[in-house]
């Protein structure tokens, strides 16, 4: 990996084994894109690629020049107003009012490694060799704000990360009213947009549109990432498949308010613009005050989607996620929300633990509903203390039973929330997100703390440190089940409240930074009502998070097939539960259930003494295979072999590292009457290794299951043989392929 700068072409080229990143500094001091594709040669000069010509109806900046309009220009950072009309990466409100700026080069550094984000998640290296940073300063002289530009390329793959710190070397105050962390301008417009949409229980569906002139654009204005649209990106050319073609991933590090746009022009360029929702964010940057953008990351591949996911996921895995379970394998836990709501006593969830640990479980995870006056969803948020008559030795005794049994303990709560019936809001009433003389909109009977108050977090912190702290607690459901109204602090002035959002997301973080390294241990898993901020940002922190409240197998094909395209799966928690499902009510066998949760994180959430013993004798060998199996499933190399969205059969599959185990999974939502002969094409395998189908017995060469294909159709469909088991809807099978060492 290298950055270069050639000073006679004012050219930088920031590239690796996979791409190239070359970048200019325009005649007006502006920096100017030139090149994001493919790794290609550096030379001295590529400035002839800087497109400019003259037109009609078009702005010049130079009066003697017909040919300079930023109009037509391909940029890193532009500002509109300034003969640039398409929408900018960055507004500044000055004092005198007006919104023109006009950043120009003032200087750039190369640093080996990657520097953190103060307080914020961000990708980062572990040694100097695996990354370079450049930081290329720009300077607006009348408002007096410096803008600096990260760019970093890592040694491995197709990525570059991106953000903007701001600083205000003037004496006046600048007001920030949009700050994008990336933006890309790119030569043509002949992409497909692929996005991850949906909404409560039905999150990452896959969605595909083709690019038209004007704005294509998605976004949340709901204080969290959203169920509604994930903070990714892909546009694609028209011919990209899974396997191979050109593609651009855009990921945004960030679990809040966001927008992620492109702007296809008269010209058919296209401008990406992902950062901080413009509409929702405002900083006021008094002089001397600095300000950080979040990171967006974007991946380039031209080996396929599946190529641009498989990178995505090495490094959210290995560079995003941090600490002690980033590289371990999840435990495997058994939740009881779904076994009994808000409906439990000490000794139901015992006996659970109980049945839970026969089966092999290692975690128990406790839900909603342990403590304050909480028996429904109408009391108790912001009162973190056992509630004594459920559980009379409180969470420490508790813990002590469960781990008396051979487990461990993990507990859920919801640190930004409180409903009005709790001690803790009776005592700060102004610690809610309202606006004054105006009423509070509530979401499932709750309110949302003002985060952006440090007092507010403080005291939420103190509470859930004195459980950690006196409490064997190893593992942390984080849940956040409402998105933010009236988004007002008390506590900021006038002309801070724009701050808000952003602010309330930085409480939040401050909040994980300091429980996730003051109790290293703890495994925390993110949730928000299921896929409501499934993001990086959260990554960062929680190296795993409740994918979807909808736990059914078929409706999470979909689900984590979708999550897939940019998040490892050792992030996608995924849990087994009972028929009929209770979002669906659809009836789905054990097995077809396990064998899709197994790609993820795994775990149970029923009542397991409520199953048969032929049940009970299953779900321990789904958990002996899920053990044996679960370093490929969780960290081997991910592929996408047929898709839910575009037909009756799901396959994906989990290759090892060192490709001697293979795990397939094959999934048909419908049986098929008579149906045709199917193979599925594998990827990933050695060409030349010997694997063992473990279902068949038989062996196969890796070119042959690539190339060939793994036989997946069945004899049942129409006309049973005797003694073989009719297959039915549903169904599903895994694949395991392993060379057997000699
Ligand atoms: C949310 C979560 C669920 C569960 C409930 C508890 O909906 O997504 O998994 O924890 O809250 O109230």
């Amino acid at each position: 990996m290298q950055i270069f700068y050639h000073e006679g072409s004012r050219t930088f080229h920031l590239c690796n084994d996979s791409i190239s990143y070359i970048m200019t500094i325009l005649r007006n001091g502006h920096l100017g894109q030139l090149y994001f594709g493919k790794r290609i040669q550096d030379k001295e000069d590529f400035s002839y690629l800087l497109e400019t010509c003259e037109r009609p109806m078009t702005s010049y900046l130079y009066e003697n020049d017909r040919t300079f309009s930023l109009e037509h220009i391909r940029q890193e950072y532009p500002v509109f107003g300034t003969t640039d009309y398409r929408q900018p990466a960055v507004e500044i409100l000055q004092e005198n009012g007006s919104r023109i700026s006009d950043f120009q080069y003032q200087s750039h550094e190369i640093r080996e490694g990657k520097p953190g984000l103060r307080g914020l998640p961000a990708t980062y290296a572990e040694e100097n060799e695996e990354a370079k940073t450049l930081i290329v300063t720009l300077y607006d002289a009348v408002s007096g704000v410096r803008a600096e530009l990260l760019y970093t390329i890592f040694a491995l793959g197709g990525v570059l990360a991106r953000s903007v710190r701001f600083f205000n070397a003037g004496g006046k105050t600048a007001y920030i009213t949009r700050a994008m962390s990336l933006c890309l301008d790119l030569p043509d417009c002949d992409y497909e947009w692929l996005q991850l949409s949906g909404c409560w229980a039905r999150e990452c569906q896959i969605q595909t549109r083709n690019l038209a002139p004007g704005i294509s654009s998605i976004g949340s204005m709901r204080g969290n990432s959203s169920h509604e649209q994930n903070p990714f990106l892909v546009l694609k050319r028209k011919h990209t498949d899974e396997r191979q073609g050109e593609a651009i991933g855009f990921s945004f590090l960030y679990s809040g308010n966001f927008r992620i746009q492109a702007e296809v022009d008269a010209h058919e360029t296209l401008r990406v613009l992902v950062g901080l929702d413009p509409e929702t964010f405002t900083w006021k940057l008094a002089g001397g005050e600095a300000f950080q953008t979040p990171e967006a990351v974007m991946v380039y591949t031209d080996q396929g989607c599946n190529h641009m996911s498989q990178t995505f996921h090495r490094l959210y895995q290995k560079r995003l996620a941090r600490g002690y379970w980033r590289d371990r394998p999840r435990p495997i836990l058994i939740n009881n929300w779904e076994a009994t709501y808000f409906d439990f006593t000490e000794e139901r969830l015992v006996e659970l633990a109980k049945k839970a640990k026969e089966c092999g479980v290692e975690l128990f995870v406790l839900d909603d509903g342990w403590f304050g006056a909480r028996s429904s969803d109408k009391a108790g948020l912001g009162d973190w203390v056992a509630n004594r008559k459920r559980l009379a030795g409180g969470i420490a005794g508790l813990a002590e039973k469960i781990e008396g049994l051979g487990l461990k303990f993990g507990l859920w709560f919801e640190p930004e929330m409180v409903n009005k019936d709790s001690d803790f809001y009776r005592a700060h009433p102004d610690w809610i997100l309202s606006t004054p003389e105006r009423s509070a909109s509530h979401g499932r009977y709750q309110y949302v703390l003002d985060f952006s108050r440090k007092e507010a977090v403080d005291a939420i912190y103190v509470q859930m440190a004195k459980i950690l702290r006196e409490a064997k607690v190893s593992y942390i459901k984080w849940d956040m089940n409402r998105s933010i109204t009236e988004c007002y602090s008390a506590a900021l002035p006038p002309d801070r409240q724009g701050e808000t959002y952003h602010r309330y997301m930085l409480g939040v973080y401050a909040l994980y930074e300091r429980l996730t390294s003051e109790f290293p241990d703890v495994l925390f898993e993110s949730c928000a009502s299921g896929g409501g901020r499934f993001d990086p940002g959260m990554l960062y922190y929680a190296p795993q998070g409740w994918a979807s409240d909808n736990s059914d197998a078929v409706e999470r094909l979909k689900i984590q097939y979708g999550a897939s395209m940019c998040y490892p799966v050792s992030s996608i928690g995924s849990h087994v539960s009972v028929t009929p499902n209770h979002q669906v009510f659809r009836n789905t066998p054990l097995h077809t259930r396990a064998n899709v949760a197994c790609f993820g994180t795994f775990g149970y959430e029923l009542d397991l003494n409520q199953l048969t013993k032929e049940e009970l004798e299953e779900v321990k060998e789904q958990i002996a295979f899920f053990k044996r199996y679960r370093r490929v499933l969780q960290f081997g190399s991910f592929y996408r072999l047929k898709s839910p969205f575009e037909g009756n059969e799901t396959v994906w599959m989990a290759v090892s590292e060192d490709q001697k185990t293979a795990i397939v999974g094959w999934y048909r939502v419908l049986n098929c009457v008579n149906a045709s002969y199917t193979r599925v094409r594998l990827q990933g395998l050695h060409p030349a290794y010997r694997y063992r189908n473990a279902r068949t017995g038989r062996y196969h060469y890796g070119d042959e299951l690539m190339h060939v294909g793994l036989l997946t159709s069945d004899e049942t469909a129409g006309q049973v043989p005797d003694g073989v088991e009719p297959y039915t809807d549903y169904e599903s099978r895994i694949y395991v392929l392993e060379v057997e060492e000699t």
